[in-house]
């Protein structure tokens, strides 16, 4: 049987799949089983900000595993200890402590339970088409009907208000409010970049009402949007949530925290959580955003990009928005049918939404595959 039949036969079908089967990375390039060679613009939604295929990161995750690759933190780890330390280092403001886990959903998990455990209130307020995961709390904090109506009923106490709203919001909070929880920029609801001004409101309301703000940096962490964390050009957050890009590739989740979060010893744990091998690959690849500047790097290029971009002319446009290497196309009508014509182009692009093409390039994409990519967008959009 083909990759595609085996997948197909022996998996839960929940994945819309692209019927492309791929076999190799390197840098921003991604090649298929049959050596056919595409520019990655998806990044695996954000995971790959240092690229495809990268040595140090290899290299880190080798020597850790054969040195001790497991390691349950009931017992400490010289490794895990010194990401603790690098992370609390490079977060803003007060955020000096970390719990680790192994993905997005879980980070989001733990922050749900942390606001709870830390305010003794029940109710988060998250924000209509945000998306924090799919576990059985982070899923109640995403927005989305379609996600959420076959596991009802969902958590109670959470509550959805339109983004980027403040008096919708102010209207929600309660003295039963614990947390809010949003994305500075919401990735999957279609690239929306929030106001700073509102978000600056935010935490005045917050600090007013004795109420914790849960930033989510799981698609917007590490150097995506030209700023280490998104949160520094926004707000500074009570809780951080963080993965995809965090372990470069190795599967990691985190949650930073200041002093006001508590939670009880014993009562929120996991076994792979601050794992040594993927700690050490966390390690190792902000190592490599340092050394390799790819901060500056999504901020240059994606200034370009944008610009590039917004020099196309067409009718089919909405709008062209993005912060970094985060962009978002919109267009008047269904964006599904030029997602595969630019496959067809060697270009590969994530849907944001219908209408929204979305763009999360590895870190590391150059000037000239940023050009292709920009032609191969005029080719499908010029009227
Ligand atoms: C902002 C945000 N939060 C949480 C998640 C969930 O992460 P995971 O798929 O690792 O559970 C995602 C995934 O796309 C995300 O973009």
């Amino acid at each position: 049987m083909s990759t595609q039949q085996l997948e197909q036969t022996y998996e839960l079908a929940v994945y819309p799949r692209r019927d492309i089967v791929l076999v190799r990375g390197s840098g921003a390039r991604l090649f298929d089983e049959n050596g056919r060679e595409y520019i990655d613009c998806a990044a695996n939604v954000g995971v790959s900000n240092i690229g495809h295929g990268n040595q140090t990161v290899a290299r880190a995750v080798h020597d850790q595993y054969l040195t001790l690759g497991n390691c349950y933190s009931m017992f400490y780890s010289p490794v895990r200890a010194h990401l603790a330390q690098k992370l609390a280092s490079l977060a803003p403001g007060k955020l000096n402590r970390v719990f680790f886990c192994n993905s997005g959903a879980e980070a989001n998990e733990a922050a749900i339970k942390f606001a709870r455990s830390s305010t003794g209130r029940q109710e988060i307020i998250a924000a209509m088409r945000g998306f924090h995961g799919k576990t059985m709390g982070a899923l109640a904090a995403t927005w989305g009907p379609e996600y959420q109506k076959p596991f009802a009923p969902m958590l109670p106490g959470l509550k959805h208000v339109p983004y980027n709203n403040l008096a919708k919001l102010e209207a929600a909070l309660g003295d039963n409010t614990a947390a809010v929880l949003l994305e500075v920029v919401q990735g999957e609801g279609g690239v929306r970049v929030g106001d700073k001004g509102y978000f600056q409101k935010v935490r005045e309301m917050c600090d007013a009402h004795g109420i914790l703000l849960i930033i989510d940096e799981v698609q917007t962490g590490f150097g995506r949007t030209g700023t280490l964390f998104a949160c520094e050009q926004f707000v500074e957050p009570d809780m951080l949530c963080l993965a995809k890009s965090l372990a470069g590739g190795i599967p990691m989740g985190a949650v930073l925290c200041n002093d006001r979060i508590k939670v009880p010893v014993k009562s929120h744990t996991s076994t792979f959580g601050g794992n040594p091998t993927a700690c050490a690959a966390a390690l190792a690849s902000i190592g490599v955003i340092e050394k390799e500047g790819l901060v500056e790097k999504s901020r240059t290029l994606g200034g370009y990009f944008l610009k590039e971009l917004g020099r196309i002319e067409s009718s089919k446009i909405r709008e062209i928005r993005g912060l970094g290497l985060m962009l978002g196309i919109e267009l008047k009508e269904k964006a599904g049918p030029y997602v595969q014509q630019l496959t067809d182009k060697g270009v590969i692009v994530l849907l944001a939404g219908a209408t929204v093409i979305r763009l999360l390039p590895p870190l590391v994409i150059t000037k000239e595959e940023i050009d292709t990519v920009v032609a191969a967008f005029k080719d499908i959009l010029v009227d």
